[in-house]
């Protein structure tokens, strides 16, 4: 790992910055059911992705013979990143996030789904993403993330400088950085802070290219929620080499 990285608490990729930086807002609200709790002792550890705190994550070592490796960062329910993983059962999709009642749905639609390829951190993608060597990952997935829209709480969004150096670092060249938000002000604030980021590129050349969701885009639970201030906005970077 590079010298210069950031440690200090408050850093984004500080291991503690899930305190007072936190990017998310509830870990649990309803009650799990007792069906999908028992999978957090039963499923959740065979596929749990390995502790980061413990050392590099290779992703392809975690499902012998996959194609690709591939991240979702906050999946939400999950309904997304199983549909993919279906979809695709040659990739490993690592699914990170802190939500219990979402990780819960998402142990359901794998088990309901007997889905080999899906592998959750229940938490703190950034932890993951730091333990992920250079150029390993095919694509990215950070899907209606938490749009913390309020001036002060800006500094919350996933999405800053230093997040987006360390996401061009673990694409592959030619990898895929998948951001969709229906926040305009968020839209804004990510391509600013994306296209600054060495090594990735804008894909876009025409309106219908942030305005049409991609052909494998699966509607989200977030999506169809239209909370958001606009039509959702596609935003896919390329690393280049
Ligand atoms: C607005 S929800 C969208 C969920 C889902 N992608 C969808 O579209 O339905 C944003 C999600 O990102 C998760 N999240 C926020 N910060 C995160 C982080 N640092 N690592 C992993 N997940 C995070 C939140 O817990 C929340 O479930």
């Amino acid at each position: 790992m590079p010298a210069s990285r950031p440690k200090k608490p408050g850093d984004p990729l500080h291991p503690r910055a899930s305190g007072p930086l936190r990017s998310f807002g509830r870990i649990k609200s309803r009650v799990i059911k007792p069906l999908q709790a028992a999978l957090f002792d039963t499923l959740l550890p065979t596929i749990a992705v390995p502790d980061p705190a413990a050392g590099p994550i290779d992703p392809l070592a975690l499902m012998p013979g996959a194609a690709q490796a591939w991240l979702e960062i906050g999946f939400g329910g999950g309904e997304h990143l199983a549909a993919q993983a279906a979809r695709r059962p040659d990739v490993v999709i690592l699914g990170c996030e802190p939500f219990l009642n979402g990780v819960a749905s998402l142990l359901r639609h794998v088990d309901e789904g007997g889905l080999k390829n899906v592998r959750i951190h229940a938490d703190d993608a950034r932890a993951v993403v730091e333990a992920l060597p250079d150029a390993s990952l095919d694509r990215i997935l950070i899907l209606f993330p938490d749009p913390w829209h309020k001036v002060r709480h800006n500094k919350r969004r996933l999405i800053s400088d230093v997040f987006a150096l360390e996401l061009a670092r673990v694409l592959k060249p030619g990898g895929i950085l998948r951001f969709v938000t229906d926040w305009k002000d968020y839209a804004e604030w990510a391509l600013e802070r994306l296209n600054r980021t060495p090594g990735l590129v804008w894909q876009a050349n025409a309106a219908d290219d942030w305005r049409v969701a991609p052909a494998d885009h699966v509607v989200t639970r977030y999506e169809e929620k239209k909370l958001g201030d606009t039509a959702p906005l596609f935003l896919e970077f390329r690393r280049e080499a």
